[in-house]
């Protein structure tokens, strides 16, 4: 793994030329699965196969008048990271492949930065379709299409979830904090106790490089949790 400092290099970023927030690492917490909410668990594991085809063959909103092709998601179906996004740009709407684009390009280069490849994680976006222009996701578009992602993680079962950006991890979560309020501690995603962080959108990063050195903070807490619970499992 690399160090911050090359990672925060090789992210554009000048080490010293940057502040470093830690408070979100220090009162990291592991809150215990809500109880208030219906369990996701609920959604039937449909077969991968037939999955991807009701995503594929999917009219469930408007935004399948305007998609080039549906985007489920790429990697491993068996991955223990999951990361997900919010939805295809145009270069992934042409491709059907997710985070292909310059915020997929950053997300390699984070992603590498902690020795981690593409294949080995499962990539996925809450919505399956581009919402035209780039626009954000509207609220129904969201209630519509995130059952798609909750039964990708009922198939997948990873063992931890990088939700990237606010509609991933207000989909997710099943809240509507913000991300200053969500990072920085460890979540569970409600049906399977599957712990969960919260860190920036890629693209967003490309627009707020100074955010990095939190993204690089977000990604050593995803670390440490998981092999933490991978430690425990060979004891
Ligand atoms: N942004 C996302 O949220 N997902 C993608 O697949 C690409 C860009």
């Amino acid at each position: 793994m690399r160090s911050r400092s090359q990672y925060l290099r090789e992210m554009g970023l000048t080490p010293w030329a940057l502040t470093t927030d830690t408070r979100g690492i220090a009162s990291q917490h592991v809150e215990p699965a809500s109880s208030d909410v219906e369990p996701l668990g609920k959604v039937p594991p449909s077969g991968w196969a037939s999955l991807q085809q009701q995503v594929g063959n999917c009219t469930r909103c408007n935004l399948h008048t305007t998609r080039k092709t549906t985007v489920f998601g790429e990697g491993d179906p068996k991955a223990d990271w999951l990361l997900v996004g919010e939805a295809p740009g145009a270069e992934e709407d042409r491709q059907g492949l997710p985070f292909v684009g310059r915020a997929g390009q950053l997300l390699n280069r984070m992603l590498f930065s902690v020795d981690l490849a593409r294949d080995e994680v499962f990539v996925a976006n809450v919505l399956k379709c581009r919402p035209p222009d780039n626009r954000d996701p509207f609220g129904e578009e969201v209630s519509t299409c995130v059952s798609f992602l909750h039964q990708q993680v009922t198939f997948i079962q990873p063992k931890i979830i990088l939700a990237m950006g606010r509609f991933a991890a207000q989909a997710l979560l099943r809240t509507d904090q913000t991300i200053g309020q969500l990072r920085g501690r460890i979540h569970r995603y409600p049906a399977y106790d599957i712990p969960l962080v919260v860190t920036y959108h890629p693209a967003y990063l490309l627009r707020s490089p100074q955010a990095k050195a939190k993204a690089w903070d977000d990604l050593i807490l995803a670390l440490a949790e998981f092999d933490g619970a991978a430690g425990s499992e060979n004891v």
